[in-house]
């Protein structure tokens, strides 16, 4: 058994998700009321790693520091590690040094989550005779992703960064193993045409100088949530995964309440219907309104006459009289009214602090 760190990758800027971005990290941003990071944080204490190191940036680093925390509460330690510039993830990784020692470790970006978590990958690397293990999954598209080329035995013959004409449909997850032979490929790789250490560009480097390296193919879901859409997939995928029928909060007699709904304590809800998959979070009121599936609404929030489905708002927002409000993202303390109520859908994606009239 080696002794086993994993390092999650939360820097970067998160330039595809601004505005909500400018004032919160990516990897914070709620998926069914719960911080992106909190589900790759369990799935890799699920697999039975305790020491684990964070990535962060200097914009974003102490909002992830003051969320997370120490590890405690999950009986893990945590370190954060200061990225002091996005410069790839292979260049994370040199960053890491000092925390990683000569451990062998399980690399996770922040923003990635993958159905049926580590555990299964994290036993194979401890069990077998590679330097590397990377996850892959078959995508449409691989020309944004990192790809590889497998040989008969899943051993990795090539790979290669985001290929114009792409060799295979072999996406590059963004989990990856490794044992302490990384380090020496990195201090061997120039940064890319993007100006990155590429991780991708490490690996092949390991395979340039004869190290064994696997891959595991995903077939379940894979979330990669970098974008507005992504994160409402995301929420899609995870609601209808793990939401549960739980109803802590106040529900009247006017109101229904059907399927999968989670309603925290001291929310109420008054004279509406929430058809589930749905969380709502602590605090928050609901009045004469319609929740559609696939929406997550954050603690502290109001809604009046409003009817929104297949939606993200974050906490302590106020929303009334507005009219399906859908395939939304709503950052923290926004304010959404309408003084006149026309039948046409919305379609947001508002940061923090917004104030809108409709
Ligand atoms: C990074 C990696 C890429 C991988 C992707 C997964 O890309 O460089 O190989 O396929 O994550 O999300 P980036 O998000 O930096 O564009």
């Amino acid at each position: 058994m080696i002794e086993s760190k994993a390092l999650i990758l939360a820097g970067g800027r998160g330039t595809r998700l601004r505005p909500l971005t400018y004032t919160t990290a990516k990897q914070l941003i709620p998926v069914a009321n719960k911080p992106i990071i909190y589900f790759v944080l369990e799935q890799i204490i699920n697999a039975g790693i305790k020491d684990i190191g964070i990535i962060i940036s200097p914009e974003t680093g102490n909002n992830i520091n003051e969320l997370v925390g120490d590890g405690s509460r999950w009986n893990a330690s945590i370190t954060y590690v200061i990225q002091d510039k996005p410069a790839g993830l292979a260049h994370a990784v040199k960053t890491a040094q000092d925390f990683l020692g000569d451990s062998s470790f399980l690399m996770f970006l922040g923003d990635n989550l993958i159905q049926g978590g580590v555990r299964e990958l994290v036993h194979d690397f401890n069990n077998g005779y590679s330097e590397s293990i990377i996850q892959l999954k078959r995508v449409k598209d691989p020309r944004q992703f990192g790809v590889a080329v497998l040989g008969s035995e899943q051993q990795v013959l090539r790979l290669m960064e985001k290929p114009k004409e792409p060799p295979s449909d072999l996406a590059l997850v963004g989990i990856y193993l490794f044992s302490s032979a990384v380090h020496a490929a990195i201090d061997r790789i120039k940064p890319s045409w993007r100006g990155e250490l590429e991780i991708t560009d490490a690996i092949q480097e390991m395979l340039n100088m004869g190290l064994r390296v696997e891959a595991r193919i995903l077939d379940g879901w894979w979330l990669d949530t970098g974008k507005k859409d992504d994160i409402l997939e995301a929420n899609r995928v995870v609601l209808d995964e793990y939401a549960i029928r739980e109803i802590n909060g106040q529900v009247d007699d006017l109101s229904d309440v059907v399927g999968r709904v989670n309603i925290a304590h001291g929310a109420t809800v008054t004279n509406s219907v929430i058809r589930g998959p749905v969380v709502i979070g602590e605090g928050t009121q609901v009045k004469d309104s319609f929740i559609g599936p696939y929406t997550a609404i954050g603690k502290g929030t109001v809604l009046e006459r409003v009817s929104i489905e297949h939606s993200v708002m974050l906490e302590n927002c106020w929303l009334s009289d507005v009219e399906r409000v859908e395939d939304s993202l709503i950052g923290c303390n926004t304010r959404v009214t309408s003084s006149n109520t026309k039948r046409r859908a919305c379609r947001l994606f508002i940061g923090d602090d917004s104030d809108v009239a409709i």
